[in-house]
């Protein structure tokens, strides 16, 4: 497993020929935390096809906020869970587009559209799946400056290429566009010999980032900076897989990053209208920042911009910081590394544990 046209290949292999459910798996990394749902996310994914569900291989829950009548497009989109989820979140108005390059996961995927469009009483689809690269999604007929809202549930640590998919990722979204995922990464740069472990590498092990090389290769392209959601353990458990891995530990972790224009917007104090079904109370935006309806919030020239130019900015009145703070809210440094957070977590008893791989509420083992 060297060059990037062999991974690819026995990638394909690995989802097509090889596993035939998520009982197939050989390590936690395709293990999907248990909380953290509302109640239109749970009916949501509750109402997929089984045969759907039994072909899941993600690692996180990547259903964003708001995202009724959004353009969404799924990277690595496998046997379709996430897609049918938000094809009944986002509305007959919205769109979704899944992308993979395996024949048999976009079969599985394909057979049910039908099923799923009527399911949600639409007159016609409002999801497709394309065969294609994550490497080169404007190749597979995805226009520039089209999406909304890109998701990937345990797929970019698969490629042999993570900036290309970044870049290309970056092209497709509109201005004010998120990419939001949650992908597997490592506490160092694996090693060679780990790297060329081919079960490994399919189980979204050898493949994956160091975390620190997400935040510079997400600046690299031009992307806000990183900001985790959530992060879970990814145990592996096998002897002879610790033997290839040393003492490396692996995390699954949800990044939100987000395609902002180069002039940022000045700092400003920001108020949440609370308006978001599911989320009347507060919006957690990430680890760190959760805006709570009606409370006014200092936020630097990064997050002001985000909230103004995303989906959200309906959401929030925009005011001048108030005087005496005048020009300055620092420059809020969201890096944080996902070990650490997840230490802090469990002294607070507040770490989720992974759970199977069919994830809804009531399926979950
Ligand atoms: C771990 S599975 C996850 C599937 C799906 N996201 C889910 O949650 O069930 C990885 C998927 O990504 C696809 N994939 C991996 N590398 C890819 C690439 N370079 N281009 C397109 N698809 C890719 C595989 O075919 C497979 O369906």
């Amino acid at each position: 497993m060297s060059d990037s046209t062999n991974i690819i290949e026995s990638v394909k292999e690995y989802y097509g020929k090889k596993l035939q459910t998520s009982d197939d798996l050989k390590t936690g990394a395709c293990m999907t935390p248990s909380k953290q749902m509302t109640k239109p996310m749970k009916e949501a994914l509750s109402a997929v096809h089984d045969e759907v569900l039994s072909k899941y291989y993600g690692c996180g829950l990547v259903i964003p906020e708001k995202v009724e009548r959004a353009c969404v497009l799924d990277l690595g989109s496998g046997s379709g869970r996430d897609c049918y989820a938000l094809s009944k979140l986002v509305g007959q108005e919205g769109s979704v587009i899944g992308l993979d390059m395996t024949d048999e996961q976009l079969e599985v995927a394909r057979k049910y559209i039908d099923y799923h469009t009527q399911k949600f009483g639409y007159s016609v689809p409002n999801v497709e799946f394309v065969k294609g690269y994550i490497e080169k999604i404007t190749e597979a007929g995805v226009k520039e400056n089209s999406i909304d809202i890109i998701i990937s549930n345990c797929v970019i640590n698969l490629s042999p290429d993570k900036k290309a998919v970044l870049r290309e990722a970056y092209k497709v979204l509109k201005e004010g566009g998120e990419l939001y995922f949650s992908d597997v990464y490592c506490d160092r740069d694996l090693p060679d010999s780990a790297r060329k472990h081919e079960v490994l590498w399919g189980e979204c092990i050898s493949g994956a980032l160091w975390w620190e090389d997400l935040l510079s290769l997400a600046k690299e392209v031009g992307f806000s900076q990183p900001r985790l959601v959530t992060a879970t353990p990814v145990p592996v458990e096998r002897a002879d897989f610790k033997q290839v891995l040393g003492d490396a530990r692996f995390v699954s972790v949800t990044y939100r990053l987000f395609k902002l224009p180069s002039a940022l917007q000045p700092t400003r104090q920001v108020i949440y209208n609370g308006e978001i079904p599911g989320y009347e109370g507060e919006l957690k935006f990430d680890h760190q920042q959760t805006f709570k309806n009606g409370e006014a919030v200092s936020v630097d020239k990064e997050m002001s911009t985000i909230l103004s130019v995303s989906r959200f900015k309906d959401e929030f009145d925009f005011q001048p910081v108030s005087s005496g703070s005048s020009c300055c809210v620092p420059a809020v440094e969201v890096k944080i590394d996902p070990f650490v957070y997840m230490a802090q977590l469990d002294s607070k008893g507040e770490l989720l544990s992974p759970a199977c791989c069919v994830s809804t509420t009531d399926k979950c083992c």
